[in-house]
């Protein structure tokens, strides 16, 4: 990290709890790789207590921005001034820019990092057939970034399959003529394979999808960032698909996010 001066730019990342979050050593190791002057710290908030906290922010004349994690999100869309399209059809905001006036900008750049992170790996999503696990949080900024990166159809495959329904229901409303489904059978026939449920965070998780239907042609991505290495993607790799880890789509993000609070 570089020296702190009564110039650097403040830069935060609010979450609840906070302990765990991995933002502060990538951002601020990127940052000093680009010689920027700012640095990026951790501040604990409630829910309860984060309009109060973004009141505050906006006073304070030399900090640039933040992000936004778990369970901050969804009701940073409604505190900030300003919000992207992307934001507003995912329903939830995870980087804040300050304005010079004290206005609040929010971006949601989950997905879209996600997307930056498959074209560094040479997959270009444009054209073809893809297939999410999960529609929570994570998945719904992913469903949207590959609708926006002009998938040709999309299978949303969820536990809770009502929660696919209302995901694909919005997703309809906003691409009318992507291919939708929920049937979480359809491994087999996708170019793309994502998985974004927590199943695999601990070794002993089910595998998120039908893993006998993976084919060696497919590429398997993951959005879980911890661990390294999930069971899935151990399967994939063994049968010859080409995969994605999580922690790309981190670092994608990383670079987006300090662009979007200005400090890129
Ligand atoms: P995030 O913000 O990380 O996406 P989330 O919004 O809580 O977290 O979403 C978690 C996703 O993992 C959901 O798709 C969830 O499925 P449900 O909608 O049915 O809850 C999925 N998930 C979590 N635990 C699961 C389990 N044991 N089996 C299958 N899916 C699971």
């Amino acid at each position: 990290m570089q020296e702190i001066t009564g110039r650097t730019r403040i830069l935060g990342i609010l979450a609840d709890p906070i302990y765990h979050v991995k933002t502060p050593q990538v951002m601020n190791a990127l940052l000093a790789r680009h010689g920027v002057d700012a640095v990026l710290v951790p501040f604990h908030v409630a829910p309860a207590q984060l309009a109060t906290l973004l009141e505050g922010l906006r006073t304070m004349q030399n900090f640039g921005g933040f992000i936004a994690t778990v369970p901050h999100k969804p009701a940073m869309l409604a505190l900030c001034d300003e919000t992207t399209p992307e934001a507003r059809h995912i329903g939830a905001v995870n980087c804040v820019r300050r304005e010079a006036d004290g206005r609040m900008v929010g971006a949601m750049l989950d997905g879209i990092g996600f997307v930056e992170a498959l074209r560094a790996s040479g997959v270009e999503p444009k054209g073809l057939r893809a297939y999410l696990a999960g529609a929570g949080g994570a998945a719904s900024a992913i469903a949207f970034a590959l609708a926006e990166a002009g998938v040709r159809a999309l299978t949303i495959a969820n536990r809770t399959r009502d929660k696919a329904e209302a995901l694909a229901g919005r997703l309809r409303h906003v691409y009318p003529t992507l291919a939708l489904s929920t049937d979480a059978d359809r491994v087999r026939e996708q170019d793309l394979i994502v998985n974004a449920t927590s199943l695999g965070m601990r070794p002993e998780d089910p595998p998120p999808l039908d893993i006998a239907q993976l084919e060696s042609r497919q590429f398997v991505a993951e959005a879980i960032m911890d661990p390294e290495m999930t069971p899935l993607l151990k399967t994939a790799e063994a049968r010859g698909c080409r995969i994605q880890r999580g922690l790309p789509m981190l670092e994608s993000q990383i670079v987006l996010m300090a662009r979007h609070m200005g400090a890129l």
